[in-house]
């Protein structure tokens, strides 16, 4: 049986004085729960965010990083400063990334090879537009960018990689993907996964992201292929969100 993993996405939420509060409470409210939680907060707030997390199941998570180890680019992060700060996650290719940031294909899997080579687990996105799914070209699409993310990824690194299926049309719109559409789509990928490396398919966390919220979180966690959920506006509350990781 899969674990069930259920990631907080802040986004661009929260400074660090913000955290304190969260975690003033959150931890309690989750610590009897046997699901993986996790904490996606922005740069800004991951000293504190790890500080506040020890002796605590909270396991924290950055939300994107450079592929290199350092240089000269302005502004960026790299997958050495993340596991320096011992930061145990990171989102890498979110649909936002890569709409306004001009994330593609190929830096989703530089970076993923990067995080990998120190340490660092990803949590890589995938999800199609509306357009795309009412083309009927969803499975195609969102296959391809399971297969271009993952481009010379061993067996054994992609045990340490989690994949979020947000349909782009889900996120932040209150209209989350039906339980069975959801899982049909996590249940390609699951395919995908196996034309590709065989049973260790079976092993692979995939979530479900877009407009998870406690009053759904159960219906849509306890399907077939879906292992839990990447959690965005309903993570920014302590009570809101550990009902969502407790589900169960
Ligand atoms: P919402 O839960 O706010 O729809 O966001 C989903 C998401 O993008 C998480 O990464």
């Amino acid at each position: 049986m899969r674990r069930k993993v259920i990631a907080g996405n802040w986004k661009m939420n929260k400074s660090p004085k913000d955290v304190e509060e969260f975690m003033e409470r959150f931890p309690g409210l989750v610590s009897d729960t046997e699901n993986e939680v996790i904490l996606c907060v922005p740069f800004i707030d991951l000293c504190k965010a790890v500080k506040l997390s020890k002796g605590t199941n909270v396991k924290i998570g950055a939300q994107n990083m450079h592929f290199k180890d350092s240089g000269a680019y302005t502004g960026e992060i790299s997958p050495k400063m993340l596991n320096d700060l011992n930061v145990e996650y990171v989102i890498i290719g979110h649909s936002e990334r890569r709409e306004y940031f001009n994330e593609t294909d190929e830096t989703v899997n530089l970076k993923i090879k990067a995080a990998l080579t120190h340490d660092l687990k990803p949590i890589v996105c995938v999800g199609e537009t509306l357009e795309q799914r009412e083309a009927g070209i969803t499975k195609e699409f969102v296959t391809g960018q399971v297969r271009n993310a993952l481009k010379e990824i061993t067996e054994d690194e992609l045990k340490k990689i989690i994949i979020a299926y947000e349909p782009i049309w889900a996120i932040g719109t209150g209209k989350t993907a039906s339980k069975e559409d959801a899982n049909e789509v996590c249940k390609w990928i699951r395919e995908e996964l196996r034309a590709l490396y065989g049973d260790v398919a079976d092993e692979i966390i995939i979530q479900y992201g877009g407009s998870v919220k406690s009053s759904n979180a159960k219906d849509l966690f306890e399907m077939s292929d879906i292992d839990g959920g990447l959690v965005g506006g309903a993570s920014l509350e302590p009570e809101e969100f550990s009902k969502i990781v407790k589900y169960n």
